[in-house]
């Protein structure tokens, strides 16, 4: 019997292919930038199953043109590249890679928390420039973190173990979630949950950790950066689409906020003459939230999984459209 054939849109660790090699007939773009749509378009009239990055744009027409396509499999945690309600329509269930990202995120995240309130760009900088002639009792400074307060927006896996992490900052911790979470996991965390507005306006440091869909986007804009205080840090790996980014920059420049530190930015990539990258309080990072050794194979290994079990039909261990499986 015939193998089913898969597209993978860019190489993926080792620990994933090794899974897919024997049981599929494989064809990766080997390139180091995504396959341009017009390319993808051609690539899946003939596939079985698409592995797919959140770089890849999968809509209605991409859909469209697989007649055959009986899964998609993301390697990411967000699927916000895809017409998620168009692949339902069609029975094709979609999925993704949650839980294993969780950590490496958190880790990213109090990265640039703690580099953009203590200036380490900036200090590599100062001495790059040959400034660092003497130790400056006012040179440099920075936020002090004891008795601050951190405000999580979105309070899924990622922004619990931010959260965790704060622990040993001794931070007063707020956040708000659509869903509060439970009385017992909020006393463990050590964290309270607030209205948007009160988080903006009594956070130190704010962090983003929502998905990006039609309700988050450009949740953080003008007048939201207004509300937040003039000392305050917003930090955002989740996605750049839920910062207004113009806005951000005007806040940025006109010191409504005192900086940013964003993994994630809109477009990306960022253009490398963007304005935000002139700026001295702001750090950006390409996207290297997950991009730790373990996590991405461990990724590449749950999106292989996902993709063998539905070219099989049966249920994807990680779905995020298991509504299909009610209508077929
Ligand atoms: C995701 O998985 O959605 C991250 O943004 C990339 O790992």
């Amino acid at each position: 019997m015939s193998k089913p054939k898969v597209f993978i849109t860019r190489q993926i660790p080792q620990a994933g292919l090794d899974l897919l090699q024997d049981q599929v007939e494989l064809e990766i773009w080997m390139q180091n930038e995504p396959p341009p749509y017009t390319i993808l378009l051609e690539k899946v009239q003939n596939i079985d199953g698409l592995l797919c990055l959140l770089t890849d744009k999968i809509d209605q027409q991409l859909i469209t043109n697989a007649p055959h396509l009986k899964v998609i499999s993301q390697m990411a945690v967000g699927y916000d590249n895809i017409d998620l309600n168009f692949a339902t329509n069609k029975g094709i269930p979609v999925g993704n890679t949650p839980g294993v990202l969780t950590e490496a995120t958190a880790d990213l995240t109090w990265a640039l928390l703690m580099a953009i309130t203590r200036r380490i760009t900036e200090g590599q900088e100062y001495i790059k420039q040959g400034k660092w002639t003497t130790w400056q009792p006012m040179g440099l400074l920075g936020a002090d973190f004891v008795g601050a307060t951190l405000g999580i927006i979105g309070m899924g896996r990622i922004g619990q173990a931010v959260a965790r992490r704060a622990k040993g900052f001794n931070l007063n911790i707020l956040y708000t979630n659509r869903r509060r979470l439970t009385l017992n996991l909020e006393q463990e965390l050590g964290v309270n949950y607030v209205t948007l507005e009160q988080l903006l306006k009594e956070a130190d440091f704010i962090s983003l950790h929502t998905p990006l869909t039609e309700e988050t986007y450009h949740l953080i804009s003008t007048k939201e950066l207004k509300q937040m205080k003039k000392t305050a840090f917003l930090i955002n790996t989740a996605r750049g689409g839920i910062i207004d980014q113009n806005a951000l920059l005007s806040a940025l420049k006109e010191g409504e906020i005192a900086g940013a530190g964003l993994d994630v930015t809109e477009p990306e990539p960022l253009p490398k003459d963007h304005e935000l990258l002139t700026l001295n309080n702001v750090i950006i990072t390409p996207h290297i939230g997950s991009a730790s050794y373990k996590t991405r194979s461990q990724m590449a290994i749950i999106a292989a999984q996902n993709l063998l079990v539905g070219l099989q039909g049966l249920p994807l261990p990680y779905c995020v459209n298991s509504a299909v499986y009610n209508n077929h």
